[in-house]
């Protein structure tokens, strides 16, 4: 199943749907016995040939009944909410980790707490985009804020929406009881690019944790490399990102292919075998011409030869 809130697979999401189902299971018989009385009272003492229909009233049980249930219903109702929300609301008692979520136009931008674990070797800590991972079972508490308008953060099956608010930190927290990826989406509505706003959680059982984590942060050490960053820096400030997605970096974009393991692959666009420093840099500089038709355009001239160059040097990190 989707995300969907009454398929809960953590505490957090588990308290909503109780109340949730809870207050649905008492509002059926509420609906057939106030829309079944209105009708059997419509039909027995409505005016008719033989029957006068008359106003009466003073019935002191049926009003007793009509009062007292309804109020001990609400004042239940109330105690039942104000607990849950108690337990939906304390995202500080025995979290695990802090997870700063930043939402911008229109990504999730999700920054490791400052652990060692998530240490990379500039000194700085992991950063995530689209993406979170967590260990199962954990506490994981999310800070919330946003760079431009309102966005909120929604994971149905983990845990209650928040909003995020610019210059302002909110706070929830989740904990994902069974290993899974759980989908989640802005929930409220930020420009042309809010229903791609998706947020996706992996729980990850715990011991395997810290196996992820180390994949994570190689991947992040080779993306950050300074040897590299100059070919970084003018791949993501140039046209590149418009249309090729690397795992790890702004870059998302869908038109062509997916380069985060570009340096591993057998080929460059099919056309150009292996991948190595020659042939980049002949597909890089002049694809057109070794592939007609193709919409990637040419950047010898847009592009220095050492713009191309450093490009090409990144790209061959990409393993
Ligand atoms: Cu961000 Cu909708």
């Amino acid at each position: 199943m989707g995300p969907w809130p009454l398929d809960p697979r953590g505490p957090q999401a588990e308290a909503s749907s109780l109340v949730y189902w809870v207050l649905f299971a008492c509002a059926i018989p509420v609906l057939a016995i106030v829309c079944g009385s209105l009708i059997y009272s419509g039909i027995k003492f409505r005016e008719r040939p033989g029957h006068e229909a008359k106003q009466f009233h003073g019935h002191n049980l049926l009003e007793l009944i009509w009062t007292v249930v309804p109020t001990v219903m609400v004042i239940s109702f109330t105690g039942l909410s104000w607990n849950k929300l108690n337990e939906i609301n304390n995202v500080d008692a025995g979290a695990a980790m802090t997870v700063k979520v930043e939402g911008r136009q229109w990504a999730w931008a999700f920054t490791y707490p400052d652990q060692q674990i998530f240490k990379l070797q500039d000194g700085t800590t992991l950063v995530a985009g689209e993406q979170l991972d967590i260990p199962v079972g954990q506490k994981i508490k999310i800070e919330l804020t946003s760079k431009d308008v309102i966005h909120s953060f929604w994971v149905p099956n983990l845990g209650g929406k928040k909003d995020a608010v610019p210059g302002h930190t909110t706070s929830l927290w989740l904990q994902a009881d069974q290993p899974g990826t759980y989908k989640g989406q802005c929930f409220e509505f930020c420009g042309d690019g809010h229903a791609d706003m998706l947020i996706t959680i992996v729980a990850h059982p715990q011991n395997e944790y810290a196996t992820w984590a180390k994949t994570a942060i190689d991947d992040a050490n080779r993306l950050n490399d300074p040897r590299t960053k100059a070919g970084r820096d003018t791949f993501l400030a140039s046209a590149c990102v418009g249309c090729h997605t690397v795992k790890g970096t702004p870059a998302a974009g869908k038109v062509g292919p997916e380069l985060t393991h570009i340096a591993s692959k057998p080929n460059i666009a099919g056309v150009l075998s292996p991948v190595n420093q020659e042939n980049l840099t002949k597909w890089v500089s002049d694809a057109p011409s070794i592939k007609p038709g193709i919409l990637m355009p040419k950047f010898k001239g847009v592009l220095t030869d050492q713009q191309i160059n450093d490009i090409v040097q990144w790209l061959l990190t990409l393993k």
